[in-house]
C-alpha cells in the first residue's frame, strides 16, 4: 500500500460568489439529519453526499461552507472527504459508471464489460468523456456477487449485465442526471428490451 501525499498548504481555493451550500440545502440537512444524529458534526457524511448529489463533486469552497455550517474546521472536513474514494474532489462526468472488478464479477465477465465500455466511450478508467457525460471507474465488490457482473451508474445498481445492452442503454440517458432515478436493473430480465 502506498500513501499518496498531496501538498494542500499552497493550494489556491477557487472561490465563487454564490455559495455551494445554499439556504435550501441547509434547511433540508437540518430538518432531515439534525434530529437523527447526536451532534451537528456527525452529519458530515450525509452533508458531503448532499453536496456531491447536487453538483456531481465536492469543491473545496463547499467543504469550507460545510465546516462553518457544522462547526468543523475545514481541515476536518477535508480529512473526511479525502478518506473515502466515493467522494469526488474534482469534477467528473454527469454519470459515474463504476464496474465491479472483484472476483465474482471478473469470473462472470467484468473484464469484457470494462473493455467494451472503454471502447464505446473512448476513455480509460478514471477518465471522463470529452462531452463531460460519463466517467468510467472500477470499484471493488459492490455486494452483488450473486448477480455478477455488476456495475453502478451513479447510485443505481445494475446486475447480470450484458455489455452490449448496457452500452446501448447508456445512450438513452438524459442530459440532466437528476432526471435519472431508476431503481436497480437486472439485465437478464431486460436485455431484450434494450
Ligand atoms: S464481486 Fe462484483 S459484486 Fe461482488
Amino acid at each position: 500500500m502506498a500513501w499518496i501525499v498531496e501538498n494542500r498548504r499552497t493550494q489556491v481555493v477557487e472561490k465563487r460568489e454564490t455559495p455551494y451550500l445554499t439556504a435550501d440545502m441547509k434547511i433540508d440537512l437540518a430538518n432531515r439529519y439534525f434530529p437523527r444524529y447526536p451532534t451537528k458534526r456527525a452529519v458530515l457524511l450525509p452533508a458531503l453526499h448532499a453536496v456531491q448529489h447536487q453538483y456531481g463533486w465536492i469543491p473545496t469552497q463547499a467543504m469550507e461552507e460545510l465546516g462553518e455550517f457544522l462547526g468543523l474546521q475545514p481541515a476536518e472536513v477535508m480529512d473526511t472527504a479525502t478518506f473515502y474514494e466515493e467522494y469526488w474532489l474534482k469534477p467528473k462526468g454527469k454519470y459515474l459508471v463504476a464496474v465491479c472488478r472483484s472476483l465474482a464479477c471478473e469470473l462472470c465477465g467484468s473484464t469484457e464489460l470494462t473493455k467494451h465500455l472503454k471502447k464505446k466511450l473512448n476513455i480509460e478508467p478514471a477518465e471522463t468523456t470529452a462531452d463531460g457525460k460519463f466517467t468510467l471507474v472500477e470499484y471493488e465488490c459492490l455486494g452483488s456477487c450473486g448477480t455478477a457482473p455488476a456495475a453502478l451508474c451513479n447510485d443505481v445498481l445494475h446486475e447480470n449485465i450484458n455489455p452490449e445492452s448496457f452500452g446501448h442503454w447508456l445512450d438513452t440517458l438524459p442530459e440532466d442526471p437528476h432526471e435519472y432515478h431508476d431503481s436497480s436493473v437486472t439485465w437478464d430480465e431486460t436485455a431484450s428490451a434494450h
